[in-house]
């Protein structure tokens, strides 16, 4: 049967460690000059609702490095962006391609397109979820701070897709979340929902930002407006006030804590410059790993076993 990535809450712990350690390999192969074509002769579709830099990027430089080739696919350039069923562009593309990227709103799309496709598809960003990035984000942890296991995270600012996939995440594996969200910003209820119940309640949620970043080893932030929210903006730069990732907020956490942000930033809003610009922040070793571990995920999903 093939595999799709959908949601982390569809993944085991040995799912994440295997995507992990491909990309530890991947990456230093990648050091040393060396691309593996592995995926020689596969075409990868992406389907693009919304804006991107490093998730185009990653697939597309990713796909190209690994012997295949990536298509861009603008949905508004295609019939689908005209009407056309997701049903039927799923089963048509599925005859065409190896595998298929999709950035959109909605879950459900992405959902019902996999649904129907022969072949694996990637959820690249819905309004609900961005898999991709939190995997990403948790290599990066493995890579600076040795495991994840253990470590406490605390993620600041608005519920949204990258505070959902930190749930979903939180949930499969053994480290800490804490969340500071404002009152009306909170969480998907039902993936908060879930993380509460069972023997593992390692997701917290707070309103004021230091109690979440106390103790904390990663400060994760992200837009408080995403794409699609454009026009609420002015509101929620009112109603984030306080929720800044600011030098004041990192004191509260460990000595040794490191920034994180998924990129793109807005400097003196969910961010101070001198915080994402200073000796704290690792953002741009975790954008550069959305490339290793994209290859790893496009690996082990469309290369058949056939991994060197
Ligand atoms: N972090 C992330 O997904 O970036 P892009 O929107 O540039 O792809
Ligand atoms: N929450 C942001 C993430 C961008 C990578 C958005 O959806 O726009």
């Amino acid at each position: 049967m093939k595999k799709d990535l959908l949601s982390e809450y569809e993944l085991e712990k040995n799912y994440f460690d295997r995507i992990f350690e491909r990309a530890v390999v991947l990456k230093d192969m990648h050091r040393k000059g060396f691309h593996p074509p592995t995926l020689s002769g596969k075409v990868l579709g992406m389907i693009f609702d919304k804006a991107s830099t490093r998730t185009r990027l990653s697939f597309e430089v990713g796909m190209y490095q690994l012997g295949g080739m990536a298509m861009f696919l603008s949905g508004r350039d295609t019939q689908i962006g005209r009407g056309e069923t997701v049903a039927d562009t799923a089963r048509v593309m599925s005859r065409y391609l190896d595998g298929i990227m999709i950035r959109t709103f909605s879950q459900d799309m992405v959902e019902e397109f996999a649904h129907y496709a022969s072949i694996p598809v990637i959820n690249g960003l819905t309004d609900l979820l961005h898999p991709c990035q939190i995997l990403t984000d948790i290599f990066t942890i493995i890579e600076k701070r040795g495991a994840y296991e253990g470590m406490k995270v605390a993620y600041v600012g608005d519920g949204n897709n990258i505070a959902n996939s930190w749930i979903n995440a939180a949930v499969k594996l053994p480290f800490y979340l804490t969340l500071a969200c404002p009152e009306g910003y909170d969480p998907d209820p039902e993936i908060f929902g879930r993380a509460q119940t069972g023997a593992k309640a390692s997701v917290q949620l707070f309103r004021d930002p230091a109690d979440a970043v106390r103790g904390a080893d990663v400060i994760y932030t992200d837009v408080w407006a995403s794409m699609g929210q454009e026009n609420e903006q002015e509101k929620r730069v009112r109603h984030f006030k306080g929720y800044q990732v600011n030098k004041q907020l990192v004191e509260h956490a460990g000595k040794d804590a490191v920034v994180m942000h998924c990129l793109p930033a807005h400097r003196g809003e969910e961010v101070s410059a001198d915080v994402i610009d200073g000796p704290r922040s690792i953002v741009f070793d975790q954008a550069e790993n959305r490339l290793h571990v994209q290859k790893a995920i496009l690996e082990i999903l469309m290369s058949g076993g056939n991994e060197q």
